[in-house]
């Protein structure tokens, strides 16, 4: 196993955002007045930063059983579209936890501009260091962020000791397939920081922290046919996720429709419960 510190900083590295939430207000000014608040729906192709963006955030909150009691977190958060999706919709409190002070910094502009303050909150954090209690959390979701994380064992005993007893983990996850995985990818530059698992392995990894599962589905064919209608469509217009990810958002965004095509890479959602 690499060392720690090490790959947190060059995780972080990757995901740097300096002056993100600057460039944010400022592409936003160009469709919409400062003074107007903002919907999900019109942040949606920025800040939702995985694979099938709002739509498998939608399918994935829908199974996973939450009210409006539900105490959430939403780990490795990126700049809050999940979490403020979450809280839009089934009326809960939220809280997102990312590596990347800038991410933090941009999540918590928008939320003020979608007027959800008050029920999504953002804090700088490591997932295998997280500063709550125990059982502090009714549901955790992890969308596209175990792929960082090398050493899952602890990552998901870390789940599972801030989740209450019946609480439920949300994963939507890159898998390991067949063949070596092309780089750049909207996760890691290169292969030191990618720590990618075959989906077998991910299922051992959780059922051996504590987790059963109630939703396993493979959603990679689903993902190739989104791809396929986005590049067959219209560039669109507005603010949109290579704010974020920066000027080889195209590259990257490229190589993982190409690692999925290819069968290099799979799509997992799942919703398990705590034991
Ligand atoms: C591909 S983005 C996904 C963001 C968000 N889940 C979404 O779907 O919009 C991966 C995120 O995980 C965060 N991340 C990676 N490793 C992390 C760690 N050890 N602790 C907390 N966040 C982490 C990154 O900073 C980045 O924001």
């Amino acid at each position: 196993m690499t060392d720690r510190t090490d790959t947190i900083a060059r995780v972080r590295e990757h995901y740097n955002a300096t002056g993100l939430t600057d460039r944010i207000q400022s592409a936003l000014a160009t469709i919409t007045p400062e003074n107007q608040e903002l919907t999900i729906a019109l942040l949606a192709p920025l800040d939702q930063f995985h694979t099938r963006g709002i739509l498998a955030t939608g399918e994935l909150a829908a199974a996973a059983g939450l009210d409006p009691s539900s105490r959430v977190l939403d780990l490795g958060c990126g700049i809050g579209g999940p979490a403020r999706y979450l809280a839009a919709n089934f009326g809960c409190k939220v809280t997102g936890v990312d590596l990347s002070p800038g991410f933090i910094d941009a999540a918590t502009y928008l939320t003020a501009r979608c007027g959800l303050s008050d029920r999504v909150m953002f804090q700088v954090g490591d997932a295998l260091n997280l500063p709550f209690e125990d059982a502090a959390f009714d549901a955790v979701f992890l969308q596209h962020v175990a792929m960082n994380v090398e050493d899952r064992n602890n990552l998901y005993a870390e789940m599972r000791r801030i989740l209450t007893p019946g609480g439920r983990l949300a994963l939507y996850d890159l898998v390991l397939r067949d063949g070596d995985v092309l780089y750049p990818a909207p996760w890691a530059r290169d292969a030191s920081t990618s720590f990618l698992l075959s989906e077998g392995d991910t299922r051992i990894a959780l059922e051996q922290a504590g987790f059963k599962a109630v939703l396993w589905r493979d959603d990679t064919q689903i993902a190739l046919d989104w791809f396929k209608a986005a590049m067959a469509g219209a560039p669109r217009n507005g603010p949109n996720l290579g704010l974020v990810m920066g000027a080889d958002f195209q590259v990257k965004t490229s190589n993982l429709a190409r690692n999925i095509r290819e069968n290099r890479l799979g799509v997992l959602s799942a919703v398990l419960i705590r034991d």
